[in-house]
């Protein structure tokens, strides 16, 4: 595996590693890598002739009262699984290089940027499009492969690369669990043990909701009042968002009987957690 830092250095490894191996596809990630990341590299793999992994902690998309300083970084143990998954490339850029200190550019995505996370994060989502957009431009891949975990980002980006015309594929990856349902999450490692044990509420509140659609519920109030129920049993839990939305625009609907994501967000302790499920459209 090939590790970069430099743009020049970046751009002459993807010219090698497409003329040698045809296809790039790219997984963008913040480190802390877990085995949602690595299902994401697999799938890269599956699909295309070269992978290509960058690691950056994207300072514009955490608030001024985020994690960003603390937020886990553990490079040395990234590459290690990052080998193991033979990815070819890893680009881990400096803030500088990725945001010189007069860059001013900033991709927003009109009102999808305000939605679900958007909605408690403020900027979240310009920083998220302006760092994908950017670091587009720097690998060129063919295609980027995503989480559905983190459901409203995925939105924004595909609306970005669509009103953008940006030639890549997005290619969107299930959540990846801890045996007992949790989504794992770079952030779980803030979890105390009896932290740890609460955030499975998100979860459960998912499903409770997903069991009620299998038994012929279609009102979107339903389910979020069954959803509030499972989160009122747990007080030290605070609730950030839960919402029955369409998928694509991220805006709320009354049934579900043409699909929808459901959605949750909370914090146990100080530790924000989001956890999604996309119900089907009726057949
Ligand atoms: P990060 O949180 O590191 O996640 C990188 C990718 O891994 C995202 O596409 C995310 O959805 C996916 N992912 C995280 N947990 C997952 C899980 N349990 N199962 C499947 N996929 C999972 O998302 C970001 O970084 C950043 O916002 C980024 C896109 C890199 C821009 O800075």
């Amino acid at each position: 595996m090939q590790i970069v830092r430099t743009l020049a250095e970046t751009r002459a490894a993807v010219r090698a590693l497409r003329a040698e191996k045809g296809s790039i596809g790219f997984v963008p990630t913040m480190g802390a890598l877990h085995a949602g990341h690595r299902s994401l590299v697999q799938a890269a793999r599956a699909r295309c002739g070269a992978v290509a992994v960058s690691i950056f902690v994207n300072p514009t998309q955490f608030g001024p009262n985020e994690d960003f300083s603390r937020y886990p970084r553990t490079f040395a143990e990234d590459c290690e699984a990052l080998r193991e998954e033979e990815v070819d490339l890893l680009f881990a850029p400096e803030v500088a290089t990725m945001y010189p200190a007069d860059a001013v550019t900033v991709v927003r995505v009109e009102g999808l940027r305000d939605r679900l996370d958007g909605a408690s994060r403020l900027g979240h989502f310009d920083g998220v499009a302006t760092v994908v957009a950017n670091l587009f431009q720097i690998v060129q891949p063919d295609a980027a492969f995503f989480g559905q975990k983190d459901a409203a980002q995925v939105a924004v980006l595909r609306r970005m690369v669509r009103d953008l015309h940006l030639p890549v594929e997005m290619a969107i990856c299930p959540t990846v669990r801890e045996a007992d349902g949790l989504a794992m999450s770079s952030r779980n490692r803030y979890l105390s043990p009896e932290e740890r044990r609460q955030a499975l509420v998100l979860w459960r509140a998912l499903q409770v909701a997903e069991a009620l659609v299998k038994n012929g519920e279609q009102k979107a109030e339903r389910l979020l009042e069954a959803m509030r129920s499972v989160f009122a049993a747990l007080p030290d839990v605070r609730v950030d968002y839960l919402a029955v939305v369409d998928a694509d625009t991220l805006l709320p609907v009354q049934d579900v009987r043409r699909g929808a994501l459901l959605a949750a967000a909370a914090y146990v302790g100080t530790t924000r957690l989001i956890d999604n499920l996309l119900l089907p459209p009726e057949v």
